[in-house]
């Protein structure tokens, strides 16, 4: 989301205003003319179905349905448009309700922590999380980031991520997710949504859909968002995997991409609005923007948008909105039914209830525009009333606890030549890199981490959040040894003296970001530094590795990042991948380094040898007019998946032991069975309601300027004159049910569980350690459909093992883990009786020892 969160930012919005010219009352989406790719379109599907039909949401949906019925047309129209930018504490914030107790709704980002306030954890980002493979900490640090947004009084957290899914390796924001998987990236996101939602805060899954590059996002004066042109079976198998999931454990809201999905942006696409996600998918919450990526007033409400953010339309700040007052006049002239409105509302109102908002739920008290205590109430007003604006409450209780586990079990151990970690704490250690050190600017001294000093612990844009303290790795390896001297800088010293029993640790790293900031050279994108270290830092390690006969290099990346050059060198002895650690960089390596705890990180994408060996349609797009058409030719063939497909091996323990394979529930059809019928959802009186509900002239307020209100000055003069030119296949008669709908996430016959594969890990090292199982399926060629050879579907981490000690671990496959999307029937289609499916069980998809044939055996290598 949003990419500016300080007024003095606001210059940055001028190429956004002169782009997209459109008056308030235009629904016009392509400014520009732009051609479609060809085969790629996006067709329509209308209405939106009606939300309340899960039986998980049955008491939300009647609550909301009490008050929504006694709700004037001004009430409502509040809850569905954010206030204007700056108009309010938090990013983005909805009008009131107050005679219903439904104060201005906050929202804030984002996924690793509550942003642009104090006393606050900065947990690791999405790809730190992913690398972990543990459940339990995923689970466990969605509850502290949803503690957290509660405590600030943030009713909506911006996260988790989920798309970009990471089919980029140099997209700018794949970090903020959880790895180029969809498997890793929906558990990962359905955990972190079940632990922000125990606390009562929402979560936001993000961004729906194909948001897979930020240059050229948005569109500006000569072009137009990106086109991410997605085949039906891509779609399903990978890119709307995780958001099934999200909608699965429960997600009260979803935010929209800024890019297109086969030209039809993604924010009215009415296809992956009303037709894949609140049908197909029975998602029961409500659907937001993106900041300023509203495109449209009565077209985006017919395609399924619930909520506008941060309200503004196409120029922020100038008090115009596609809705608010506009969505207003679209009702009372009928060009908008009362009916979708009334979805509209009721979503938004169910979703509070849902999560239990409505009972003691803290107003804001920290303000997102200053960090001084006193402040405009609403800078976007300019002339604004003074507060308290920032009440600089603590919520990080304990959280630094749950941070620094999450950093400690990511890490991860690529090479380990002569066991030289762990480290001995009397080893005479030298440590090169400015990645070891702080910024010596200071802490959080580069806005939304818009630069790359010191040590990485995340990347750059609104998806950060302030460090409330940092331990840099200097600090942390220097509280455990005195014999180290530390070189913080890139270059490498000529001076430096080298005995035979050293060991140089060195620091390298990459970084990306939201396109809104470029950081040397980079606009959001790995552009300029593509996927090697940065600062030099190959040349780093290889002046080290000539030096020293012992080398650790320690990396904080964003993503893949090119290791050939030195990777095997006889000196390397260990490479260390800490991803992105947050507030706890040190603590957590030093965990490690020193030994202990066992690393039991694995890696969330694939690293290759050589940019080459990726597809050519992964790479960055760019283009100067018009709009890109980035068609995603590759397929289902992005990371391992494609490597293991061309055949190429990356660079590059435990020994699972007694396999074992039970069938749970019956596979003897292809399609799962019937979904259940659809129950009725709550229904209204559908009247146009009186234009004096959104007259100005009905209300006392004292009226803040450039603030977004639902008021009209006379509405009582609107009339339906002309018929509104609603879009080809427009209707008002429900669409037939999708067969692989039924419940939230789908079919609920889809999340049976069909195999369990059991297997024993036994800790046969020396050292305690936790260790991690992650189960591949191979599907057989009698589906007759080019299926990605290995597909991870389930893992499972083991609790500390004592050397000798053993864990069994139980993989459960559900009957969509075994399926292919079948484009012809619109459902998911298994082997009948599982016949030569084959589940592979490892370390890795490059170390998978346990092999189970479904009607046949285990074996273990
Ligand atoms: C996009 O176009 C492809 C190719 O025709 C089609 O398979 C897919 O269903 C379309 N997706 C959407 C969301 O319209
Ligand atoms: C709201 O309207 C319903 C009828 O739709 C009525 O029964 C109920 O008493 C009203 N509730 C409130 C709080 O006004
Ligand atoms: C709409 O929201 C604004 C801003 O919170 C508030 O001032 C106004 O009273 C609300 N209108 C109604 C009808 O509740
Ligand atoms: C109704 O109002 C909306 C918002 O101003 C406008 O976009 C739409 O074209 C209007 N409909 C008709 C039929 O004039
Ligand atoms: C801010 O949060 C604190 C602690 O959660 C709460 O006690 C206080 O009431 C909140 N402030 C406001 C204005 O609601
Ligand atoms: C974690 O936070 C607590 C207090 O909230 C503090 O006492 C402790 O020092 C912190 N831990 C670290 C490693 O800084
Ligand atoms: C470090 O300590 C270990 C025992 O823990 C000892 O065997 C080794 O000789 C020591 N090394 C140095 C360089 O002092
Ligand atoms: C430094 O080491 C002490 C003793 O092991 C520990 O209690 C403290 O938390 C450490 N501080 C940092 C910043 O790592
Ligand atoms: C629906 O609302 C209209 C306008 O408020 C009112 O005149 C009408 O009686 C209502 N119909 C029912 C069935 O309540
Ligand atoms: C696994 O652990 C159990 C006790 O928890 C023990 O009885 C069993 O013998 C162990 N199995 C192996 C293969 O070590």
């Amino acid at each position: 989301m949003a990419p500016w969160a300080q007024l003095a930012l606001v210059t940055l919005l001028i190429p956004q205003i002169l782009a997209s010219p459109v008056p308030e009352e235009s629904d016009s989406t392509t400014h520009l003319h732009v051609r479609a790719a060809e085969g790629y379109e996006s067709p329509p599907y209308y209405p939106t179905p009606p939300g309340g039909w899960v039986p998980d949401w049955t008491e939300a949906y009647s609550k909301a349905h009490r008050i929504v019925s006694n709700m004037t047309l001004a009430e409502k129209v509040n809850l569905t448009t954010g206030t204007g930018f700056f108009m309010g504490p938090c990013v983005g914030q909805t009008g009131s309700v107050s005679r219903f107790g439904i104060p201005n709704l906050c929202l804030q980002d984002g996924p690793l922590g509550v942003r642009s306030t104090d006393h606050n954890t900065a947990f690791p980002p999405g790809i730190s999380v992913g690398a972990t493979f543990n459940k339990d900490l995923m689970y466990e640090r969605g509850v502290g980031l949803g503690e957290e947004a509660r405590g600030k009084g943030v009713n909506v957290l911006l996260g988790p991520s989920v798309g970009a899914l990471g089919r980029k390796p140099r997209g700018g924001r794949n970090w903020e997710g959880f790895g180029s998987d969809p498997t890793l990236q929906a558990i990962g996101g359905a955990q972190t949504i079940k632990g922000i939602q125990s606390t009562g805060a929402m979560a936001a899954l993000k961004h729906y859909i194909g948001n897979e590059q930020e240059q050229n996002r948005m569109s500006s004066i000569v072009t137009k968002g990106y086109s991410s042109n997605i085949d039906d079976r891509t779609l399903h198998e990978l890119y709307l995997w995780p958001f099934a999931e999200g909608v699965r454990a429960g997600v009260g809201s979803l935010m929209t991409a800024y890019n297109d999905v086969n030209s039809s942006a993604c924010s009215q696409n009415s296809k992956m609005l009303n037709g894949i996600l609140k049908d197909e998918l029975g998602f029961q919450g409500f659907v937001m923007t993106d900041w300023l990526g509203h495109y449209s007033g009565v077209a985006s409400a017919l395609a399924g948008l619930d909520m506008s953010m941060p309200g503004d339309g196409a120029i922020p700040l100038f008090e115009t909105s596609y809705w608010g007052s506009a969505l207003s006049r679209s009702v009372l002239n009928g060009s908008v039914p009362v009916d979708r409105l009334n979805d509209m509302v009721t979503r938004i109102v169910a979703a509070w209830y849902k999560l239990g908002q409505d009972k003691d739920y803290p107003l804001p008290n920290f303000s997102s525009n200053t960090k001084n205590e006193k402040g405009l109430i609403y800078p976007g007003a300019v002339i604004s009333p003074i507060g308290v604006v920032n009440q600089f409450v603590d919520v990080t209780a304990d959280h630094n606890i749950t941070a620094r586990a999450v950093a400690r079990e990511a890490i991860t151990l690529l090479k380990n030549d002569m066991d030289i970690l762990p480290l001995r704490r009397n080893d005479s250690l030298k440590v090169f890199g400015t990645d070891a050190g702080g910024n010596p600017k200071g802490l959080n001294s580069c806005g939304n981490a818009g630069c790359n000093k010191g040590v990485l612990t995340m990347g750059w844009g609104s998806g950060t959040a302030n460090l409330p303290y940092l331990v840099t790795p200097q600090e942390a390896i220097a509280n455990i040894t005195d014999n180290v001297e530390f070189y913080i800088q890139d270059k490498f010293p000529k001076s430096v003296t080298s005995n035979a029993d050293d060991i140089a640790l060195v620091f390298i790293n990459a970084d990306s970001g939201e396109n809104f900031i470029t950081v040397e050279g980079n606009p959001g994108d790995r552009t300029k530094a593509g996927l090697n270290a940065w600062h030099n830092g190959d040349d780093l390690v290889k002046s080290a590795a000539e030096k020293f006969s012992n080398v650790v290099v320690i990396i904080h990346t964003v993503g893949p990042i090119l290791m050939e050059k030195w990777i095997e060198l006889k000196s390397v002895k260990a490479v260390v991948v800490a991803h992105l650690p947050g507030q706890e960089a040190g603590t957590s390596l030093t965990d490690v380094l020193f030994g202990d705890y066992s690393p039991s990180g694995h890696m969330p994408y694939t690293i290759p040898r050589s940019e080459d060996d990726y597809p050519e349609s992964v790479g960055l797009d760019s283009q100067l007019f018009g709009q890109i058409q980035d068609t995603f030719t590759e397929g289902l063939y992005i990371d391992y998946r494609h490597f293991l497909k061309a055949n190429i091996t990356p660079p590059l323990s435990i020994r699972p032991r007694s396999p074992s394979l039970s069938a749970e529930h019956p596979l003897d059809t292809a399609y799962p069975r019937a979904r259940p019928t659809k129950p009725p959802t709550p229904t209204y009186n559908t009247t146009i309601p009186a234009a004096e509900e959104v007259a100005w002239s009905s209300t006392k307020l004292h009226r803040i300027w450039r603030y977004l209100y639902p008021y009209l000055l006379k509405p009582q003069w609107i009339k339906s004159a002309k018929a509104y030119p609603y879009p080809d296949g427009y209707s008002t008669e429900p669409h037939a049910v999708p067969r692989a709908g039924g419940g939230e996430g789908g079919n609920p016959a889809l999340f049976e569980t069909v195999f369990s594969v059991k297997v024993q890990v036994k800790n046969t090292g020396k050292r305690t350690g936790k260790a991690v199982a992650q189960l591949y399926v191979e599907l057989p060629d009698s589906l007759g459909l080019d299926t990605p050879a290995l597909q991870l579907r389930q893992f499972e981490k083991t609790k500390e093992l004592a050397p000798g000690q053993n864990e069994t671990l139980t993989l459960e496959i559900t009957r969509k883990d075994v399926s292919v999307w079948d484009v012809v029937v619109q459902d998911w289609k298994a082997p009948v009786n599982g016949e030569g499916i084959k589940f592979w069980v490892g370390n890795s998809v490059a170390d998978l020892p346990v092999v189970c044939v479904v009607g046949g055996e285990c074996s273990a290598e």
